[in-house]
């Protein structure tokens, strides 16, 4: 009996050895990822900062959901630029180095855009405006230097960004504009395809759901390319929020813009549970009070929301090359610094997937 007893007993510690030995690595083994639902139909991507890897959740949070990257602010002009012979290159060279090692496709974002300018680049050493040739000249270098840098590990670029005004007049007024008409925009695209002949090259821009801009958007697009101007994808930013858009103007837009022949992306997805914003600007006086709380009935709005735009973009597989969101979880997001927090993304200040990831996945 006592022997059978120690036999029982030591069978039964060898399970557990073979047991253990062959549990699961939780990194390796967890669950499906949105890049595995979706790997039929796009890329999904996700905005980041360079100190993100290094945060083992966050990092592992990027690996398991995500096959796609776009460095959130390190290669803006302003940071990657600063001054006219000094280019800044440490962040975004960590960006493509952890893209690159774990295999996960880099978009660059973005070489020619209004904001995040920095000082010089207008104005020459008495401060005055320089010319259209200067200018034309800064960008060229600008682009080619950038470009040629990450030149097939940067498989995408958003070349311009946000040139179309939201009012009712055509071009946005800027130093780029005013300096130089129109013509940064084609000549951005041609450096920039010089610099990498095979980068996939965007224009990119938001409020692209709203039929006015979306219109001039696509008047511009046909315009660059009967001129044939090496475009090849309209970024469609999706600064979205628990209201807008409708299933209707997302439809219309996917098919206006592909009918033009360019792919697709849905670079910058946030959906804001505030309703008093448009194109990523508050409207004064509205949505500024509300409390930093996370309600029901906003969690409801935004997985409707969020369930609807996944189900439209899964009709449009062919149209539709990547979806990208704008940073990670709600721990961090660019729409927290607006008076209050905002909790626009799929995984929540734990990083924890929210009931509307749940809903994006479940098809
Ligand atoms: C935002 C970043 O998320 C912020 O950190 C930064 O302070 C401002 O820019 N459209 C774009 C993005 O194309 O580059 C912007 O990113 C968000 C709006």
């Amino acid at each position: 009996m006592k022997r059978h007893t120690a036999k029982f007993m030591l069978a039964l510690s060898f399970i557990a050895v073979v047991l253990l030995a062959a549990r699961p690595d939780p990194i390796k083994e967890k669950a499906k990822g949105l890049k595995d639902y979706y790997s039929k139909f796009f890329s999904i991507g996700v905005a980041i900062r360079p100190t993100d890897p290094s945060n083992h959740d966050q990092r592992t949070l990027i690996l398991s959901e995500f096959n796609s990257i776009t460095p959130e602010n390190a290669m803006k002009m302003g940071p990657i630029h600063p001054q006219e012979n000094t280019y800044f290159w440490r962040d975004a060279d960590s960006i493509v180095a952890f893209g690159v090692q774990n295999k996960i496709k880099v978009r660059g974002h973005t070489l020619c855009w209004h904001a995040q300018t920095p000082d010089w680049l207008f104005v020459d050493s008495a401060g005055k405006d320089v010319s259209k040739k200067v200018l034309l000249q800064r960008l060229k270098s600008h682009i080619n230097t950038v470009v040629s840098r990450y030149k097939g590990k940067v498989y995408a670029w958003d070349v311009v960004n946000e040139v179309i005004a939201d009012d009712s007049t055509y071009f946005r007024k800027t130093k780029w504009s005013e300096i130089t008409g129109e013509d940064f925009v084609e000549k951005a695209f041609e450096y920039a395809h010089e610099a990498d002949p095979k980068a996939i090259l965007f224009y990119n821009d938001y409020n692209t759901e709203i039929p006015a801009k979306r219109e001039k958007i696509y008047r511009m697009l046909k315009n660059l390319l009967a001129k044939g101007v090496p475009i090849h994808g309209v970024g469609l930013q999706a600064h979205w929020s628990i209201n807008t858009p409708s299933r209707e103007e997302l439809e219309k837009s996917i098919q206006l813009f592909s009918s033009l022949g360019l792919q697709i992306q849905f670079t910058e997805l946030d959906i804001s549970v505030y309703t008093g914003r448009q194109g990523g600007q508050m409207i004064q006086g509205q949505g500024q009070m509300q409390a930093a709380v996370f309600t029901p009935e906003m969690e409801q709005k935004q997985l409707e929301k969020y369930k609807m735009i996944f189900e439209v973009f899964r009709k449009y597989p062919k149209e539709i090359t990547g979806v990208t969101f704008w940073n990670l979880s709600d721990k961090y997001s660019w729409l927290d610094g607006r008076g209050r927090k905002n909790f626009p993304l799929l995984f929540d200040t734990n990083l924890k997937p929210k009931k509307a990831y749940w809903e994006v996945v479940k098809f």
